[in-house]
């Protein structure tokens, strides 16, 4: 078991790892921080409340963090994420209500409370995780592992030339959190899933299909190129329902990128690799983020070699499998969809 404090801007593939660490036997939620970055952080947090709800998860403490970043004013992209940050999806509200401790106060409780037991998953901005560290200063040694999605090494970003979004919502933040885990032994280094690897993790319509068949949904789940604007899914579990009318936004996004009808889930992969760290393989390097670079702010640099004289503070996954990641993600997203909504139950 893997007691998890998931920190998430959802986010369309935040919302597909919250879920698939709510399908997860071996995850632990102990916490959820709710980070300002694909949408304000009002809206991520009703987010995560909601989806708490569409998956019937026991009562998690979901945290509000800060509104904007360390020192730049926040830059959202509905864009890409939809107006709610979970594309065409549309969540009933959640009756239940968010912590009363901030996201930073509740990352520093709880690694104080759980020496040497939480993992921690950071699938956004690193902005709550930066503040939690001037509350606790000890966290890299309290905390049992960092898995951050985030950052682009030998790799085009996704924002700017250079830069990955999560960081270049909050650049201090990143450059705070990678200095600080400097101090942690080699066997606990900070596993960064930057696009590298993230973008190797192409969800496709039949992932889909075979997400909706393993619930026992139906009709079949389709997600394609040719569907209308207003295309929106029938599926009878309500699980696949909202994932895949999220999804669908995600994939309309990446093909007018030119990127093909697919979606990167950058995150849920982050999410198996808190889980299961023997998904990736990784290299050592050491990380520092550009801040002052008039084209390059933002950009995550690794120095593979040691030219700094300054010893490794992170390991880069640098390979995996992404097919047996989607095996993991339909196996047990689906079990858990079919379990909380019977195929033969009614629709809820
Ligand atoms: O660059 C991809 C990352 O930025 C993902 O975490 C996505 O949700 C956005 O936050
Ligand atoms: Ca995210």
């Amino acid at each position: 078991m893997t007691k998890l404090v998931v920190d998430v801007d959802t986010g369309i593939d935040d919302s597909l790892a919250l879920v698939f660490l709510l399908a997860s036997p071996d995850a632990d939620i102990v916490g959820i921080a709710s980070t300002a970055g694909n949408v304000g952080v009002a809206q991520v947090a009703a987010n995560n409340l909601a989806w708490l709800d569409v998956c019937q998860a026991p009562p998690i403490e979901v945290a509000v963090g800060s509104p904007v970043p360390l020192v730049i004013p926040l830059r959202t992209t509905e864009d890409t994420h939809g107006p709610q940050g979970i594309g065409f999806a549309e969540l009933p509200p959640s009756g239940r209500a968010v912590s009363d401790r901030s996201a930073a106060d509740m990352w520093a409780d709880l690694v104080r409370s759980n020496p040497g037991e939480v993992t921690g998953l950071v699938t956004g901005p690193l902005t709550n995780l930066a503040l939690a560290l001037r509350i606790e200063p000890d966290l890299p040694h309290l905390l049992q592992r960092l898995v951050v999605m985030g950052g682009a090494f030998n790799y085009a970003g996704n924002t700017t030339p250079t830069t990955e979004w999560n960081i270049s919502v909050d650049p201090e933040a990143a450059k705070v959190v990678f200095d600080a885990f400097s101090v942690v032994p080699p066997e606990r280094r900070p596993i960064v899933c930057a696009l590298d690897i993230t973008e190797r993790i192409e969800m496709r319509s039949e992932h889909l299909e075979r997400l909706g068949a393993r619930a026992g949904s139906s009709p079949a789940e389709r997600v394609d190129a040719t569907d209308p604007q207003h295309a929106r899914s029938a599926a009878s579990n309500p699980v696949v329902r909202h994932l895949s009318d999220a999804v669908r936004f995600y994939m309309t996004f990446h093909r007018q990128q030119g990127l093909g009808h697919i979606s990167h889930m950058h995150d849920p992969f982050a999410a198996a690799v808190a889980l299961d760290p023997s998904l990736v393989a990784t290299r050592p390097a050491t990380v520092d983020v550009e801040l002052a670079g008039t084209l390059t702010r933002g950009m995550t640099v690794a120095d593979w070699a040691g030219m700094w004289g300054r010893p490794p503070n992170v390991d880069i996954a640098c390979d995996t499998n992404p097919d047996a990641f989607f095996d993991l993600l339909i196996e047990r997203v689906g079990d858990f969809a079919a379990r909380l909504y019977p195929p033969e139950g009614a629709r809820p």
